[in-house]
Protein backbone atom coordinates (compact mmCIF):
# COMPACT_ATOMS: atom_id res chain seq x y z
CA UNK A 1 0.00 0.00 0.00
CA UNK A 2 1.27 3.34 -1.09
CA UNK A 3 0.32 6.94 -1.73
CA UNK A 4 2.29 8.92 -4.85
CA UNK A 5 3.26 12.40 -4.26
CA UNK A 6 4.43 14.33 -7.55
CA UNK A 7 6.85 17.40 -6.71
CA UNK A 8 7.01 19.93 -9.64
CA UNK A 9 6.47 17.21 -12.19
CA UNK A 10 7.09 18.27 -15.81
CA UNK A 11 7.63 16.29 -18.82
CA UNK A 12 8.79 17.77 -22.42
CA UNK A 13 9.06 16.06 -25.57
CA UNK A 14 11.69 18.62 -27.10
CA UNK A 15 10.65 21.55 -26.43
CA UNK A 16 7.25 21.14 -25.83
CA UNK A 17 6.11 20.83 -22.01
CA UNK A 18 3.02 18.38 -22.06
CA UNK A 19 3.00 18.12 -18.21
CA UNK A 20 3.93 21.25 -16.38
CA UNK A 21 4.98 21.44 -12.45
CA UNK A 22 2.72 19.54 -11.56
CA UNK A 23 2.40 19.20 -7.47
CA UNK A 24 0.13 16.72 -6.09
CA UNK A 25 -0.67 14.12 -3.51
CA UNK A 26 -3.20 10.80 -4.10
CA UNK A 27 -3.19 9.01 -0.59
CA UNK A 28 -2.92 5.56 0.30
CA UNK A 29 -6.16 3.70 -0.73
CA UNK A 30 -7.64 7.01 -2.62
CA UNK A 31 -9.31 6.18 -5.78
CA UNK A 32 -8.00 9.50 -7.56
CA UNK A 33 -9.28 10.40 -10.93
CA UNK A 34 -7.57 12.63 -13.37
CA UNK A 35 -9.94 13.97 -15.79
CA UNK A 36 -9.62 16.45 -18.67
CA UNK A 37 -9.75 16.69 -22.39
CA UNK A 38 -7.84 14.89 -25.18
CA UNK A 39 -4.43 15.57 -25.37
CA UNK A 40 -4.26 17.62 -21.52
CA UNK A 41 -1.60 15.06 -20.62
CA UNK A 42 -3.66 12.92 -17.99
CA UNK A 43 -1.87 9.40 -19.96
CA UNK A 44 1.86 10.74 -19.72
CA UNK A 45 1.93 11.73 -16.01
CA UNK A 46 0.25 8.08 -15.47
CA UNK A 47 3.00 6.31 -17.46
CA UNK A 48 5.69 8.52 -15.45
CA UNK A 49 3.72 6.99 -12.38
CA UNK A 50 4.55 3.55 -14.27
CA UNK A 51 7.97 4.21 -15.29
CA UNK A 52 6.40 3.68 -18.74
CA UNK A 53 7.77 7.49 -19.49
CA UNK A 54 10.99 9.17 -18.18
CA UNK A 55 10.38 12.23 -16.19
CA UNK A 56 12.02 15.67 -17.60
CA UNK A 57 12.29 16.92 -13.88
CA UNK A 58 10.64 17.00 -10.65
CA UNK A 59 10.13 14.44 -8.37
CA UNK A 60 7.98 11.07 -8.16
CA UNK A 61 7.80 9.31 -4.90
CA UNK A 62 5.11 6.04 -4.19
CA UNK A 63 5.02 5.11 -0.47
CA UNK A 64 8.73 7.34 0.56
CA UNK A 65 10.72 5.87 -2.31
CA UNK A 66 11.90 8.29 -4.73
CA UNK A 67 11.17 6.55 -8.27
CA UNK A 68 12.74 8.84 -10.82
CA UNK A 69 14.96 5.86 -11.59
CA UNK A 70 13.75 3.03 -10.52
CA UNK A 71 12.81 0.51 -13.39
CA UNK A 72 9.22 -0.25 -14.30
CA UNK A 73 9.21 -3.73 -13.23
CA UNK A 74 10.46 -2.80 -10.32
CA UNK A 75 8.15 -0.46 -8.93
CA UNK A 76 5.24 -2.47 -7.92
CA UNK A 77 2.91 -1.12 -9.79
CA UNK A 78 0.15 -2.44 -12.32
CA UNK A 79 -1.44 -0.55 -15.25
CA UNK A 80 -4.63 -1.43 -17.21
CA UNK A 81 -4.95 0.10 -20.43
CA UNK A 82 -7.98 0.61 -23.13
CA UNK A 83 -6.54 -1.80 -25.76
CA UNK A 84 -6.47 -4.77 -23.22
CA UNK A 85 -4.13 -6.84 -25.60
CA UNK A 86 -4.44 -10.30 -24.21
CA UNK A 87 -2.80 -12.79 -25.79
CA UNK A 88 -4.88 -14.63 -28.34
CA UNK A 89 -3.57 -17.81 -28.15
CA UNK A 90 -4.00 -18.41 -24.60
CA UNK A 91 -7.06 -19.14 -21.73
CA UNK A 92 -8.07 -16.88 -19.69
CA UNK A 93 -6.08 -18.52 -16.73
CA UNK A 94 -3.26 -18.54 -18.93
CA UNK A 95 -3.34 -14.80 -19.60
CA UNK A 96 -3.89 -14.48 -16.01
CA UNK A 97 -0.90 -16.62 -14.93
CA UNK A 98 1.65 -15.27 -17.65
CA UNK A 99 3.02 -12.34 -15.44
CA UNK A 100 3.06 -14.32 -12.51
CA UNK A 101 5.06 -17.20 -14.24
CA UNK A 102 7.84 -14.62 -15.98
CA UNK A 103 8.07 -13.38 -12.59
CA UNK A 104 8.78 -17.21 -11.43
CA UNK A 105 6.22 -17.44 -8.80
CA UNK A 106 5.68 -20.98 -7.92
CA UNK A 107 2.54 -23.17 -9.20
CA UNK A 108 1.13 -23.48 -6.38
CA UNK A 109 1.34 -19.61 -5.71
CA UNK A 110 0.27 -18.19 -9.02
CA UNK A 111 -2.62 -21.06 -9.10
CA UNK A 112 -4.13 -19.34 -5.49
CA UNK A 113 -3.52 -15.61 -6.80
CA UNK A 114 -5.47 -16.51 -10.65
CA UNK A 115 -8.60 -17.93 -8.87
CA UNK A 116 -8.45 -15.62 -6.51
CA UNK A 117 -8.78 -12.72 -9.01
CA UNK A 118 -11.04 -14.98 -10.76
CA UNK A 119 -13.70 -14.84 -7.99
CA UNK A 120 -12.97 -11.35 -7.09
CA UNK A 121 -14.07 -10.41 -10.98
CA UNK A 122 -16.69 -13.80 -11.41
CA UNK A 123 -14.65 -14.68 -14.19
CA UNK A 124 -14.33 -18.20 -12.62
CA UNK A 125 -16.47 -20.03 -16.07
CA UNK A 126 -14.68 -18.05 -18.19
CA UNK A 127 -11.18 -19.67 -17.34
CA UNK A 128 -10.89 -22.23 -20.12
CA UNK A 129 -12.11 -20.01 -22.55
CA UNK A 130 -9.41 -17.52 -25.13
CA UNK A 131 -10.49 -14.23 -25.44
CA UNK A 132 -11.93 -14.86 -29.11
CA UNK A 133 -14.69 -16.42 -26.84
CA UNK A 134 -15.25 -13.63 -24.46
CA UNK A 135 -17.25 -10.40 -24.84
CA UNK A 136 -15.68 -7.23 -24.32
CA UNK A 137 -16.66 -6.65 -20.88
CA UNK A 138 -15.30 -10.62 -19.93
CA UNK A 139 -12.34 -9.64 -21.80
CA UNK A 140 -11.61 -6.12 -19.67
CA UNK A 141 -12.15 -8.41 -16.57
CA UNK A 142 -9.38 -10.77 -17.46
CA UNK A 143 -7.30 -7.68 -18.15
CA UNK A 144 -7.70 -5.95 -14.81
CA UNK A 145 -7.41 -9.49 -13.58
CA UNK A 146 -3.76 -9.92 -14.85
CA UNK A 147 -3.59 -6.82 -12.08
CA UNK A 148 -5.26 -7.74 -9.92
CA UNK A 149 -2.92 -11.20 -9.46
CA UNK A 150 0.45 -9.30 -8.85
CA UNK A 151 -1.09 -7.66 -6.01
CA UNK A 152 0.72 -4.29 -6.86
CA UNK A 153 0.58 -1.24 -4.02
CA UNK A 154 -0.62 1.05 -6.92
CA UNK A 155 -3.41 0.34 -9.95
CA UNK A 156 -3.67 2.56 -12.75
CA UNK A 157 -6.12 2.42 -15.30
CA UNK A 158 -6.06 4.09 -18.84
CA UNK A 159 -9.42 4.57 -20.33
CA UNK A 160 -10.61 1.01 -19.18
CA UNK A 161 -13.63 1.33 -20.45
CA UNK A 162 -13.63 3.17 -23.52
CA UNK A 163 -14.00 0.77 -25.63
CA UNK A 164 -17.20 -0.48 -24.34
CA UNK A 165 -21.18 0.25 -25.23
CA UNK A 166 -22.48 2.94 -22.84
CA UNK A 167 -24.32 -0.04 -20.83
CA UNK A 168 -21.49 -2.06 -20.43
CA UNK A 169 -19.44 0.51 -19.20
CA UNK A 170 -22.25 1.83 -16.94
CA UNK A 171 -21.94 -2.13 -15.72
CA UNK A 172 -18.22 -2.09 -15.47
CA UNK A 173 -17.70 1.19 -13.70
CA UNK A 174 -19.69 -0.18 -10.97
CA UNK A 175 -17.36 -3.31 -11.07
CA UNK A 176 -14.57 -0.94 -10.61
CA UNK A 177 -15.69 1.02 -8.00
CA UNK A 178 -16.94 -2.51 -6.08
CA UNK A 179 -13.05 -3.64 -6.81
CA UNK A 180 -11.36 -0.80 -5.16
CA UNK A 181 -13.55 -1.47 -2.17
CA UNK A 182 -12.80 -4.95 -1.56
CA UNK A 183 -8.73 -4.57 -2.60
CA UNK A 184 -8.57 -0.96 -0.91
CA UNK A 185 -5.53 -0.36 -2.90
CA UNK A 186 -4.32 3.17 -3.95
CA UNK A 187 -6.02 4.00 -7.27
CA UNK A 188 -4.79 6.67 -10.21
CA UNK A 189 -8.03 6.79 -12.98
CA UNK A 190 -7.69 8.20 -16.50
CA UNK A 191 -10.95 9.45 -18.17
CA UNK A 192 -11.93 11.81 -20.17
CA UNK A 193 -15.87 11.27 -19.42
CA UNK A 194 -16.85 12.77 -16.49
CA UNK A 195 -19.57 10.86 -15.11
CA UNK A 196 -16.95 8.06 -15.15
CA UNK A 197 -14.89 10.88 -13.09
CA UNK A 198 -17.84 11.63 -10.80
CA UNK A 199 -18.65 8.55 -9.97
CA UNK A 200 -15.75 6.78 -9.26
CA UNK A 201 -13.04 9.16 -8.14
CA UNK A 202 -12.89 9.96 -4.22
CA UNK A 203 -10.68 13.02 -5.99
CA UNK A 204 -10.79 14.11 -8.94
CA UNK A 205 -7.88 16.49 -10.69
CA UNK A 206 -9.17 18.45 -13.82
CA UNK A 207 -6.57 18.95 -15.75
CA UNK A 208 -5.75 20.92 -18.92
CA UNK A 209 -2.85 21.74 -21.21
CA UNK A 210 -0.72 19.93 -19.15
CA UNK A 211 -1.54 21.40 -15.74
CA UNK A 212 -3.88 20.69 -13.12
CA UNK A 213 -6.45 23.25 -12.67
CA UNK A 214 -8.27 21.90 -9.85
CA UNK A 215 -8.25 19.20 -6.78
CA UNK A 216 -11.72 18.25 -5.40
CA UNK A 217 -13.98 15.77 -4.05
CA UNK A 218 -16.78 15.60 -7.34
CA UNK A 219 -19.08 17.41 -5.12
CA UNK A 220 -17.15 20.81 -4.46
CA UNK A 221 -15.93 20.53 -8.51
CA UNK A 222 -19.74 20.76 -9.11
CA UNK A 223 -20.48 23.70 -6.55
CA UNK A 224 -17.07 25.38 -6.48
CA UNK A 225 -15.55 25.90 -9.47
CA UNK A 226 -12.28 27.25 -9.12
CA UNK A 227 -11.89 28.52 -12.92
CA UNK A 228 -14.02 29.07 -15.98
CA UNK A 229 -12.31 26.07 -18.03
CA UNK A 230 -13.71 23.80 -14.83
CA UNK A 231 -17.51 25.16 -14.94
CA UNK A 232 -17.63 24.36 -18.35
CA UNK A 233 -16.24 20.96 -18.40
CA UNK A 234 -17.87 19.50 -14.68
CA UNK A 235 -21.69 19.17 -15.63
CA UNK A 236 -23.69 17.74 -18.11
CA UNK A 237 -25.23 19.66 -20.02
CA UNK A 238 -22.40 22.15 -18.81
CA UNK A 239 -22.63 25.58 -17.04
CA UNK A 240 -24.50 28.04 -18.66
CA UNK A 241 -21.72 30.99 -19.30
CA UNK A 242 -22.81 35.05 -19.79
CA UNK A 243 -20.54 37.00 -20.58
CA UNK A 244 -20.97 40.65 -19.15
CA UNK A 245 -20.52 43.40 -16.58
CA UNK A 246 -20.59 44.45 -13.15
CA UNK A 247 -22.28 47.65 -12.55
CA UNK A 248 -23.78 49.97 -10.13
CA UNK A 249 -27.51 52.20 -10.77
CA UNK A 250 -28.53 54.10 -7.70
CA UNK A 251 -26.40 51.89 -5.11
CA UNK A 252 -27.73 48.79 -6.59
CA UNK A 253 -25.34 46.49 -7.54
CA UNK A 254 -25.90 44.39 -11.02
CA UNK A 255 -24.98 42.23 -13.87
CA UNK A 256 -25.14 43.66 -17.50
CA UNK A 257 -24.80 40.95 -20.05
CA UNK A 258 -22.81 41.89 -23.24
CA UNK A 259 -25.39 43.20 -25.66
CA UNK A 260 -28.02 44.59 -23.05
CA UNK A 261 -29.59 41.00 -23.21
CA UNK A 262 -29.89 40.44 -19.49
CA UNK A 263 -29.52 42.62 -15.93
CA UNK A 264 -29.64 40.85 -12.64
CA UNK A 265 -29.66 42.48 -9.61
CA UNK A 266 -26.98 40.63 -7.50
CA UNK A 267 -26.65 42.88 -4.43
CA UNK A 268 -26.65 39.73 -2.31
CA UNK A 269 -22.96 39.61 -4.01
CA UNK A 270 -21.16 42.19 -2.54
CA UNK A 271 -17.62 40.58 -3.85
CA UNK A 272 -18.41 42.06 -7.08
CA UNK A 273 -18.34 45.52 -5.91
CA UNK A 274 -14.29 45.46 -6.64
CA UNK A 275 -15.19 44.45 -10.07
CA UNK A 276 -17.39 47.36 -11.32
CA UNK A 277 -17.06 48.31 -15.20
CA UNK A 278 -14.25 45.22 -15.37
CA UNK A 279 -15.27 42.31 -17.47
CA UNK A 280 -16.63 39.28 -15.76
CA UNK A 281 -18.60 35.64 -16.45
CA UNK A 282 -21.81 34.94 -14.80
CA UNK A 283 -21.87 30.93 -14.71
CA UNK A 284 -25.54 29.48 -13.89
CA UNK A 285 -25.93 25.27 -13.75
CA UNK A 286 -29.05 24.48 -15.30
CA UNK A 287 -31.20 23.30 -12.69
CA UNK A 288 -31.02 26.88 -11.10
CA UNK A 289 -32.45 28.35 -13.68
CA UNK A 290 -36.72 27.71 -13.47
CA UNK A 291 -39.83 28.25 -15.30
CA UNK A 292 -41.66 29.92 -11.66
CA UNK A 293 -40.56 31.19 -8.50
CA UNK A 294 -39.91 28.51 -5.89
CA UNK A 295 -41.63 30.15 -2.80
CA UNK A 296 -38.62 29.79 -0.39
CA UNK A 297 -36.53 31.86 -2.36
CA UNK A 298 -36.69 35.40 -3.43
CA UNK A 299 -33.79 36.39 -4.95
CA UNK A 300 -34.23 36.11 -8.90
CA UNK A 301 -33.24 37.11 -11.97
CA UNK A 302 -36.17 37.28 -14.62
CA UNK A 303 -35.26 36.79 -18.28
CA UNK A 304 -38.08 36.96 -21.02
CA UNK A 305 -37.14 34.54 -23.74
CA UNK A 306 -38.51 32.22 -26.36
CA UNK A 307 -38.14 28.12 -26.06
CA UNK A 308 -35.94 26.87 -29.18
CA UNK A 309 -36.20 23.37 -28.10
CA UNK A 310 -37.16 20.65 -24.99
CA UNK A 311 -35.14 17.94 -24.52
CA UNK A 312 -37.85 15.59 -22.51
CA UNK A 313 -35.47 12.69 -20.65
CA UNK A 314 -38.30 10.87 -18.73
CA UNK A 315 -36.85 12.42 -15.17
CA UNK A 316 -36.25 15.67 -16.62
CA UNK A 317 -36.71 17.85 -18.90
CA UNK A 318 -33.88 20.35 -20.74
CA UNK A 319 -35.33 23.60 -22.15
CA UNK A 320 -33.21 25.50 -24.59
CA UNK A 321 -33.10 29.04 -25.24
CA UNK A 322 -31.02 31.72 -27.12
CA UNK A 323 -29.70 34.44 -25.14
CA UNK A 324 -28.42 36.76 -28.10
CA UNK A 325 -26.71 34.19 -30.32
CA UNK A 326 -25.62 31.88 -27.25
CA UNK A 327 -27.87 28.81 -26.45
CA UNK A 328 -28.20 28.08 -23.04
CA UNK A 329 -30.51 25.60 -21.15
CA UNK A 330 -33.03 25.01 -18.05
CA UNK A 331 -33.03 22.19 -16.53
CA UNK A 332 -37.04 21.39 -15.72
CA UNK A 333 -39.42 18.97 -13.94
CA UNK A 334 -40.44 16.05 -16.75
CA UNK A 335 -44.46 17.60 -15.86
CA UNK A 336 -43.68 21.05 -17.25
CA UNK A 337 -46.01 21.59 -20.05
CA UNK A 338 -43.44 23.41 -22.19
CA UNK A 339 -43.37 23.97 -25.59
CA UNK A 340 -40.79 24.43 -28.45
CA UNK A 341 -41.93 28.22 -30.09
CA UNK A 342 -43.66 29.20 -26.08
CA UNK A 343 -42.32 32.45 -25.14
CA UNK A 344 -41.93 32.32 -21.04
CA UNK A 345 -40.05 34.31 -18.26
CA UNK A 346 -37.27 32.33 -16.80
CA UNK A 347 -36.27 32.55 -13.46
CA UNK A 348 -32.19 32.32 -12.36
CA UNK A 349 -31.41 32.18 -8.79
CA UNK A 350 -29.30 34.78 -7.61
CA UNK A 351 -27.86 32.81 -4.96
CA UNK A 352 -26.46 29.78 -7.56
CA UNK A 353 -24.65 32.09 -9.61
CA UNK A 354 -20.98 32.35 -10.53
CA UNK A 355 -18.93 35.02 -10.95
CA UNK A 356 -15.42 34.55 -13.21
CA UNK A 357 -13.03 37.24 -14.02
CA UNK A 358 -13.14 36.72 -17.86
CA UNK A 359 -9.07 38.20 -18.00
CA UNK A 360 -7.87 35.54 -15.11
CA UNK A 361 -10.61 33.29 -15.82
CA UNK A 362 -10.46 32.36 -12.08
CA UNK A 363 -13.41 32.62 -9.91
CA UNK A 364 -14.70 35.72 -7.97
CA UNK A 365 -14.66 34.00 -4.07
CA UNK A 366 -17.48 34.75 -2.35
CA UNK A 367 -15.98 35.65 1.28
CA UNK A 368 -15.30 33.19 3.38
CA UNK A 369 -13.90 31.08 0.65
CA UNK A 370 -14.45 27.84 0.91
CA UNK A 371 -12.49 24.82 2.88
CA UNK A 372 -10.21 23.43 0.75
CA UNK A 373 -11.23 19.49 0.22
CA UNK A 374 -9.38 16.85 2.39
N1 LIG B 1 6.05 10.47 -27.70
C1 LIG B 1 5.57 11.70 -27.85
N2 LIG B 1 6.23 12.65 -28.55
C2 LIG B 1 5.76 13.90 -28.68
N3 LIG B 1 4.60 14.33 -28.15
C3 LIG B 1 3.89 13.45 -27.45
C4 LIG B 1 4.32 12.10 -27.25
N4 LIG B 1 3.39 11.47 -26.50
C5 LIG B 1 2.43 12.38 -26.24
N5 LIG B 1 2.72 13.57 -26.81
C6 LIG B 1 1.91 14.80 -26.71
O1 LIG B 1 1.71 15.10 -25.35
C7 LIG B 1 0.44 15.64 -25.11
C8 LIG B 1 -0.27 14.85 -24.03
O2 LIG B 1 -0.53 13.55 -24.49
P1 LIG B 1 -1.32 12.49 -23.60
O3 LIG B 1 -1.31 11.20 -24.33
O4 LIG B 1 -0.76 12.50 -22.23
O5 LIG B 1 -2.78 13.12 -23.60
P2 LIG B 1 -4.13 12.55 -22.96
O6 LIG B 1 -4.61 13.57 -21.99
O7 LIG B 1 -3.89 11.17 -22.45
O8 LIG B 1 -5.11 12.54 -24.21
P3 LIG B 1 -6.23 11.46 -24.64
O9 LIG B 1 -7.47 11.78 -23.84
O10 LIG B 1 -6.44 11.77 -26.10
O11 LIG B 1 -5.70 10.09 -24.39
C9 LIG B 1 -0.28 15.60 -26.46
O12 LIG B 1 -0.26 16.87 -27.00
C10 LIG B 1 0.54 14.62 -27.27
O13 LIG B 1 0.48 14.94 -28.63
MG1 LIG C 1 -4.61 9.29 -23.02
Amino acid sequence: MAGIIFEGVSKSYGKVEVVKGIDFEVKNKEFMVLVGPSGCGKSTLLRMVAGLEEISSGKLYIGNTLVNDIPPKDRDIAIVFQNYALYPHMTAYQNLAFGLKIRRFDKKEIQERVLEAAKILDIEALLDRKPKAMSGGQRQRVAIGRAIVRHPKVFLFDEPLSNLDAKLRGQMRIEIAKLHQKLQTTVVYVTHDQVEAMTLGHRIAVMNKGSIQQLDTPDRLYAHPRTLFVAGFIGTPPMNLIAGRAGEENGSLFFQGDGQTFKAKINSRPELRSYLDKEIVLGIRPEAIHLRKQTDKENYAVLNCKIQFVERLGHESFAFFLLQDKQLVARLKPEEPIRPGEEVDLFFEVDKMHFFDKVTEEVINPAPPPAPAT
